[in-house]
């Protein structure tokens, strides 16, 4: 029995639009009727537009939903940008910080990440900071160089804050970039092996809460490989693209967090 509540998000990325969402909506709130999902925190991640949305549909239920990416800056001449403050404002509850569609898409830099995350920690915002390789640095023997050198970044975020976040709101979220989108899943051995190598950089770096700190896996999960996953003693949950766009297949594995 692990120790630590199994949370499984939902990230949507640039997908939806108000109706598709509102069905998206209206089976997972059926699916709660139907029967409770207690034991697994979830969440869901629906582009900024919308959030109020999510607010209106799930601001009963025990869902919670959060914010794709946030602002390292707090506020200001920044076109585009969201702050943690707004998002807080709004009753948001996590944001997503880091995904490996920022780092490369938008170049985010480990010390960027950083400050997102302190920035979450300053205003009391839940966050799921993620990290992992590409598939040129695991088949360079890089992988856990990379790793480190992120989790870092992050741990430096998380020790140098005045006012930490409780442990249940610091969630990592270990993404391999050649399993995102791609359909090749780590396997549970690999996602353990990396789960565990975080935790420890973690705890090295001086973050007192290294053992109470969920870390996801994220890339390709699906409901057919989630359970083998969620069962390794150090993957507390997961970080679902694709199939969280399915509300069938986001709630079995939702399931699958509860069983594992
Ligand atoms: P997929 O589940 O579509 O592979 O995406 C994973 C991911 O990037 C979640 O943040």
């Amino acid at each position: 029995m692990k120790v630590r509540k199994p949370l499984v998000a939902g990230n949507w990325k640039m997908n939806g639009d108000i109706v598709s969402n509102e069905h998206l909506f209206t089976a997972l709130r059926a699916a709660l009727e139907r029967a409770s999902l207690s034991q697994v925190e979830v969440v869901v991640c629906p582009p900024y537009p919308y959030l109020g949305q999510a607010a209106a549909w799930l601001g009963d239920t025990g869902i919670a939903w959060g914010a794709q990416d946030v602002s390292a800056l707090p506020n200001g001449a920044y076109t585009g940008d969201v702050s943690a403050a707004m998002l807080v404002d709004l009753g948001c509850q996590w944001s997503i910080a880091g995904h490996s569609e920022r780092r490369q898409l938008a170049g985010e830099t480990d010390d960027q990440v950083a400050a997102k995350v302190s920035m979450c920690i300053a205003h009391g915002l839940g966050v799921i900071a993620c990290i992992g390789e590409t598939l040129q640095e695991r088949e360079a023997g890089e992988t856990e160089a990379v790793l480190g050198r992120q989790v870092d970044a992050i741990a430096r975020a998380l020790t140098g804050s005045p006012n930490p976040l409780p442990a249940q709101r610091v969630v990592l979220a270990y993404e391999p970039v050649w399993a995102i989108g791609t359909g090749r899943t780590a396997s549970p051995e690999i996602a353990q092996a990396a789960h565990r190598f975080v935790r420890e950089r973690l705890a090295q770096r001086g973050y007192g809460h290294a053992d109470a700190t969920r870390i996801l896996y994220g890339g390709s999960v699906k409901p057919g490989n989630a359970v083998s996953l969620f069962a390794m003693p150090d993957v507390d949950g997961g970080l679902i693209g694709g199939a969280s766009l399915v509300a069938d297949d986001f709630l079995d594995i939702c399931r699958g967090a509860a069983v594992a």
